[in-house]
């Protein structure tokens, strides 16, 4: 198993290249089951959590090519089975949204329950009755999900009782070959669902309202094969900028769009630092200046990210004053906080465990680490790189599910960090 070993006490200088989105990549993977050509995907990062997804399509018997630039042509027409079994989905949650293109498109699908997960039990009702709404008939059986419809789905009105990314995601798709029109009321409004949404349009599909909270979806009859190109990674993109902010450094992340980090750049500018917009990124400028206390809410977009809260942890953990961290998204998003606290941050939990309270101290000590979440495990590398000393973080493959040449990408900056296989 890989480990990061980090010389901290560098402060982050550079530029480097923000890589596609995860969460819209693995999307349109599943939505390539739509159609009836080829659809190809660009942009894709090399990431763990996209292998997964190219393995579970091809264990339905989907083609998939890739290039040596991260352009994936998937050949849905080669399809052999509608069962995504269990061992496949369990890795990697959004797998279950091939649920809803394998419905609308073939009529039938089997697809494993997702299960539980390090960040909160993560339940799929609001998947299964906006599936439902739409006419599928749905059985459970031995922890798989057997949906069928007779004929086509049927448009329906339908609302979300809560802002859910992956419901919408899957309502969405499901709904592109109903029959009639489908009105989504109270949708999550992630970049990543525009971009999904204009990928569906440009196989055919006829949405509109992609972005509010209401999307209609006029359903047509087939959807033909496409070239899309995934937007750039906005939690990758803060990542590096959080990151740059904590050393007090200057990093440069090219071909992030600000539109899209709005609320994190303000907390960034109240944090202290200098933020650069440019026609090809997003500088910010820590200026060698010890971050001020800036406090978060998470909450569905447009507000503050919960795959930013790790990050913006660490950074507040060495700031000046006092912050309050409240995550509202999952129940169980606080792991990495007990690892800071072993660096020596000063941290109180309240809120049955949704509530920090981060008291900045002057530095963070080096230490061996490890968390079992991708965004928890990404701010600890954040702690490493700000702390004095050395630190080791360990099981470092929930990197490797979200983060791009995590460490390649960070000695572009100066970083000193490197990958070593544990025995
Ligand atoms: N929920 C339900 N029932 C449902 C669906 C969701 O109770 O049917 C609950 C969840 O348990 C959670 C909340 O609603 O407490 C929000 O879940 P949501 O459906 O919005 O999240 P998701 O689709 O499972 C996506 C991202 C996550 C990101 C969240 C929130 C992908 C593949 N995943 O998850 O990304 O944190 O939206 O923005 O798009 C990550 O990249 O590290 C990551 C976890």
């Amino acid at each position: 198993m890989d480990k990061l070993l980090i010389k901290g006490g560098t402060q982050l200088r550079g530029e480097l290249r923000a890589s596609g989105a995860k969460n819209s990549a693995v999307l349109m993977l599943a939505a390539s089951l739509l159609a009836n050509e080829p659809v190809t995907i660009e942009n894709v990062p090399h990431l763990r959590d996209i292998t997964t997804m190219i393995e579970l399509l091809g264990s339905l018997g989907v083609e998939v090519i890739v290039d040596e630039k991260m352009s994936l042509e998937i050949h849905a027409n080669t399809i052999k089975t509608y069962t995504a079994d269990y061992d496949l989905v369990r890795k990697m949650r959004a797998s279950f949204l091939v649920l809803g293109p394998l419905l609308a498109h073939y009529g039938q699908a089997v697809v494993s329950l997702p299960g539980g997960c390090a960040i909160g039990p993560r339940p799929v009702d609001q998947h299964l009755k906006g599936l439902q709404a739409l006419g599928a008939k749905i059985e459970m059986e031995e922890g798989y999900v057997n949906a069928k419809v007779d004929g086509r789905l049927q448009g329906a009105h339908f609302m979300f009782d809560f802002c859910t990314v992956g419901g919408t995601e899957q309502i969405l798709m499901a709904a592109t070959l109903a029959e009639g029109q489908t009105v989504l009321e109270n949708c999550a409004r992630e970049p990543e669902i525009i971009d999904l949404a204009n990928c569906l349009n440009e196989m055919g599909a006829d949405i509109t309202g992609h972005g509010t909270d209401t999307i209609t979806i006029n359903g047509v009859e087939s959807m033909h094969g496409c070239t899309h190109r995934v937007i750039p990674d906005r939690v990758e993109s803060a990542t590096y900028l959080i990151a740059a902010a904590a050393t007090g450094g200057c990093v440069k992340v090219k071909e992030a769009r600000p539109e899209h980090l709005e609320v994190v750049l303000n907390k960034l500018r109240e944090a202290g630092a200098k933020v650069t917009i440019s026609d090809d990124g997003i500088e910010v400028d820590m200026e060698g200046r010890r971050p001020k206390a800036v406090s978060i809410v998470t909450a569905p977009y447009p507000s503050f990210p919960t795959d930013l809260q790790a990050q913006m942890m660490v950074l507040n953990s060495i700031a000046e004053g006092t912050a309050t961290v409240k995550e509202t998204i999952f129940e169980n998003r606080f792991m990495h906080v007990h690892e800071i606290i072993r660096m020596g941050a000063n941290i109180r939990l309240e809120g049955n465990n949704t509530i920090a309270i981060v008291e900045g101290v002057e530095e963070l000590k080096g230490a061996p680490v490890m968390a079992n979440d991708l965004r928890a495990s990404v701010s600890l590398v954040i702690a490493g790189l700000a702390a004095k000393g050395d630190t080791v973080v360990d099981r470092i493959y929930h990197i490797d599910r979200g983060y791009e040449q995590v460490e390649e990408k960070l000695r572009l900056l100066g970083a000193d960090i490197e990958r070593v296989q544990s025995r």
